[in-house]
């Protein structure tokens, strides 16, 4: 590979075949699959670094990008990024990249697929059938909640909150949501009903999060919104763990003050085995698989390829959470 050529630190291993667009762009150096922090290999390749490709599992902070003084891109392969200190980003310039979009319709699908078995209580059913505690059709077993005509509250009507929307219309669900931007064309699309947080929590059967991490939505849930929702009501969860206050759902979980959480994403992550979490039959845990399905991971990819190879020729990212770095 020609020396001359721009130095890109990759967090992770990937797959070879989602890189391709990368070959004869760059040189690249690549962190274990498995990586939970910046691997101390790759970091010592930062000061000549000029492209970092990360996976929003390791956080980019001020002391990895004081020490690659040459960046010109980072390109995240998630639509979230709230794993990169961004204003760190606008100070020195460095366009950041992100991939909206692409997996809008897969993290909908696992939206759907953790409402409906929270609902129907498929763990604890699924569980009880193998585990020979199915003794005979039973009248009063593993009852759950009729999603005809019970409300969902969306919290955060993105684009992944209206996908999740247009499949709950399919399933009867009434639909409220909040967002800091009220649309009426989405209340006309979906009809859907604008309410404000609290009002939400206290109408939904149904909450679930699809909002970015922020300093605003950082534990959003906590025990007095938990205690504003109605006690058969489920949460799920598949934006960002830290929406949520962990300790705070697990006291609500055990006492009862809401009925079930099906969670994607937790705080922290992953769960230690010994977590109470792990310990309730009301709650799921999926491990961060929202996007998991192999064409949407693989257009993440080619979309983080894209953000990373126009930041290395000195163009517009085509997706960029930073855009005022092109105005200085
Ligand atoms: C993202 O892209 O932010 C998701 O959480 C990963 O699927």
């Amino acid at each position: 590979m020609p020396e001359n050529l721009p130095l890109v630190l990759i967090t992770h291993a990937l797959p070879e075949e989602w890189l391709t667009l990368l070959k004869g762009h760059c040189r690249t150096l690549t962190g274990p699959m498995d990586a939970t922090s910046f691997s101390p290999e790759l970091a010592s390749h930062l000061p000549e670094a000029e492209g970092l490709f990360t996976l929003l599992t390791i956080p980019i902070t001020e002391k990895i990008l004081a020490s690659a003084p040459r960046l010109r891109v980072v390109s995240n392969m998630a639509v979230g990024v709230d794993n990169i200190d961004v204003p760190g980003c606008i100070r020195r310039g460095i366009p950041v990249g992100y991939t909206p979009g692409v997996l809008t319709e897969a993290t909908a699908d696992l939206t759907m697929a953790l409402l409906l078995s929270a609902a129907r209580r498929l763990p604890e059913a699924s569980l009880d059938a193998r585990e020979g505690r199915w003794i005979t059709w039973a009248p009063a077993g593993w009852l759950g909640m009729d999603l005809n005509s019970a409300t969902l509250g969306i919290i955060g009507m993105g684009q992944i909150g209206r996908a999740v929307a247009h499949r709950a219309r399919g399933f009867g669900l009434r639909i409220c949501y909040t967002d800091p931007h009220p649309d009426a064309l989405i209340a006309t699309k979906f009809d859907a009903t604008y309410l404000p947080l609290e009002e939400l929590l206290r109408q939904s059967d149904i909450v679930s999060l699809h909002c970015p991490l922020t300093h605003e939505t950082r534990g959003l849930i906590n025990t007095t919104r938990l205690q504003q929702m109605k006690p058969n009501a489920i949460l799920v969860n598949t934006s960002r763990g830290a929406v949520v206050k962990t300790e705070d759902l697990v006291q609500a979980l055990r006492d009862g003050r809401i009925a079930a959480a099906a969670l994607d994403v937790t705080d922290p992550e992953p769960l230690p085995q010994s977590h109470p979490l792990f310990g309730l039959s009301n709650c799921l845990i999926t491990p961060h698989i929202g996007s998991a399905t192999w064409k949407t991971r693989q257009r993440m990819a080619e979309l983080a390829c894209r953000n990373l190879l126009a930041g290395l020729a000195g163009e517009r990212l085509p997706f960029c959470v930073n855009p005022e770095v092109y105005n200085t």
